[in-house]
């Protein structure tokens, strides 16, 4: 039996294609932090997380409101067949099927919403968003959230791909030396093997903006981690772990390991730490810390795989990975442009 660690994997899926073609957009300076309002971040940096940027930003630079934004950039994400980690085409749970969270949180109005485990549907955080304006309740989930989302019609779509699928069979057949997928026992050993690593993924997307009034609005959305026990929640749908929105500092949101967001409150901590003063870039720095020093005394070693990013009122953008050797950036696009920003490794690899 192959053994692959699922807890030090590491994002890959946001950096590819970030040599994509910027269309419109142009790049400016690498340095400084971009300070103007409006303003909009999306984790993804490839050619569809560019088109994301730009069409949250046609919105926010036209007036609109950073919560028509952040919908409009992240539904884009979510209806990208070839991403494999957020919405449709994200990669399956352990039974092959495709379970989706999502969250919106609305600094504005003091509002969120979620949904957890939704099947069958392209955009989650589109119901997310309806939970958030025309409930009393924050999070729906499961068979009940897929009920609700058909009465405000939208439609149920088989979400995996044959890519997905694809990973997924790979997946069946090397994970186990203890069932029946895979070639005959007896010619196992005869054939020439291509198994190459399994890669395990917790892509998601956030996307944060602050529109020219300065409200602030927020959506984490992913297809959770790979080949997940079925009815596994992560952290994205949770309203203070994968997502937080204050209308008076900032917002936050995770990519990663979910697990270690939700037990350390991440987004929410990341916020607060903006509300005493810090800057995006020190808030995300100060929650990997926070995750690292409650593993030492557990296992000094483990550093599990978590990206985060914070933007602050005044449209400042910070992003830190907790381990690695290539520091991890993500499309931020204001008045003066479409730009790569790149952040800070927590705690990098030598
Ligand atoms: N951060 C995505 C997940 O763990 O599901």
């Amino acid at each position: 039996m192959k053994k692959i660690s699922r807890r030090n994997f590491f994002n890959t899926s946001l950096s590819l294609g970030a040599g994509a073609m910027i269309s419109r957009a142009f790049s400016f300076a690498q340095t400084g932090n971009p300070s103007s309002l409006p303003v909009i971040l999306v984790a993804h940096t490839n050619e569809t997380g560019i088109k994301a940027t730009e069409a949250g930003w046609d919105i926010l630079s036209s007036g609109g409101s950073a919560l028509d934004a952040v919908e409009k950039a992240a539904n884009i994400i979510e209806l990208d067949g070839e991403g494999t980690s957020v919405g449709y085409g994200g990669i399956p749970n352990e039974h092959g099927v495709v379970q989706l969270d999502a969250s919106i949180m609305d600094g504005k109005t003091y509002s969120a919403g979620s949904v957890g485990c939704l099947e069958n549907i392209k955009t989650p955080c589109s119901v997310a968003r309806i939970v958030m304006e025309r409930t009393d309740h924050v999070m729906l989930v499961g068979k009940d959230a897929l009920e609700f989302a058909k009465k405000w019609g939208f439609k149920e779509e088989d979400l995996l791909t044959e890519k997905a699928r694809k990973r997924w069979l790979e997946w069946k057949e090397n994970h186990s030396d203890r069932d029946d997928w895979g070639p005959p026992e007896h010619l196992k050993d005869l054939q020439p093997s291509d198994e190459k690593d399994i890669e395990y993924t917790t892509g998601t997307t956030n996307v944060l903006a602050v529109d020219k009034n300065g409200d602030v609005v927020g959506i984490t959305t992913t297809s959770g981690l790979s080949y997940k026990i079925p009815g596994r929640v992560g952290d994205s749908p949770i309203i203070g772990a994968g997502l937080y929105v204050d209308n008076e500092v900032g917002a936050a949101a995770a990519t990663g390991r979910g697990e270690d967001v939700i037990k350390s409150c991440s987004s929410f901590y990341m916020v607060m730490r903006m509300k005493e003063g810090r800057t995006p870039q020190q808030a995300c720095e100060d929650a990997m810390k926070l995750i690292v020093d409650k593993y030492k005394k557990v296992n000094p070693k483990f550093f599990p795989g978590e990206t985060f990013r914070a933007i602050n009122k005044q449209g400042e953008v910070g992003i830190c990975n907790m381990r690695g050797r290539r520091a991890p950036s993500m499309s931020v696009m204001n008045v003066s442009g479409y730009r790569r920003h790149q952040g800070t490794i927590a705690f990098p690899v030598e």
